[in-house]
């Protein structure tokens, strides 16, 4: 059965323009291969009818959303899903996890609490980045969870935005510290407030998305500070 569809102020009731909200993108390549990323997205004006995804080139996301202009933001506030979504094993959940969206010819995640369909209506490109203005086709509710507030759901996404910024960061010859100095700080964080099992299982699977050279470099930061992980 079809969703009933909505406004985006109906759904979602409490977003503003201008905020930066991080969700899972779901795309498909032409060759209809299914992918799923973190990505943030902005909404452009007050009646919340577009919005602006910026996505680095080289990404799966980027000449998916080039090629099929088409997508689906699965709001979800599970930071494990995140860590899910960018670890290098994503692809073992994709096909359980994964079905198709509603109106748009691409996939959406099972189990998301908020859906918004959307097409590429604009396209421009910096150096590294390209800027995709969207427009929405559909919104509707998904699943329910009440959960209440963690630290440690900030601190997990906090640190898969470090993690994963320093592989481009490097690319690109951007000092890295300031990452290298969140990610400890974001340890720290989960320790006290998921506990060491969880924090090692989220961390380990998020380093496994990072290359050779950006591990051996965050390994070695760390363990200078006396955290082996
Ligand atoms: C919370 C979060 C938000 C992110 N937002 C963006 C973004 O807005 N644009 C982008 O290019 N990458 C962003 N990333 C990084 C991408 O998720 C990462 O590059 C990913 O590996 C791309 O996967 P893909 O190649 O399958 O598209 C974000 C990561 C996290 C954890």
């Amino acid at each position: 059965m079809k969703s009933e569809s909505s406004t985006i102020k109906e759904i979602l009731p409490t977003l503003r323009p201008k905020v930066i909200y991080e969700v899972i993108l779901t795309t498909k390549s032409r060759q209809g291969e299914i992918n799923a990323a973190p990505i943030g997205l902005r909404f452009i004006d007050q009646m919340l009818s577009s919005l602006l995804l910026i996505v680095y080139k080289g990404t799966k996301t980027y000449n998916n959303l080039l090629d099929t202009r088409v997508g689906v933001v699965n709001v979800t506030r599970d930071p494990s899903v995140f860590i899910k979504y960018l670890a290098g094993s994503k692809h073992e959940h994709l096909k359980e996890e994964i079905e198709d969206a509603e109106l748009v010819d691409a996939p959406r995640l099972k189990n998301a609490e908020a859906y918004i369909e959307f097409k590429v209506e604009n396209f421009s490109e910096e150096v590294k980045k390209g800027y995709f203005y969207c427009t929405i086709v559909k919104a509707y509710k998904g699943i329910g969870i009440i959960e209440p507030y963690s630290r440690g759901s900030f601190a997990l996404i906090e640190l898969a935005v470090n993690v994963s910024k320093i592989d481009p960061y490097l690319d690109q010859g951007i000092d890295v510290s300031e990452l290298l100095q969140g990610i400890v700080y974001c340890i720290k964080v989960l320790e006290k407030t998921i506990g060491e099992t969880l924090m090692e299982e989220q961390v380990k699977a998020l380093f496994s998305s990072l290359s050779d050279r950006s591990f051996s470099l965050l390994r070695q930061h760390l363990s200078q500070l006396g955290i082996h992980l």
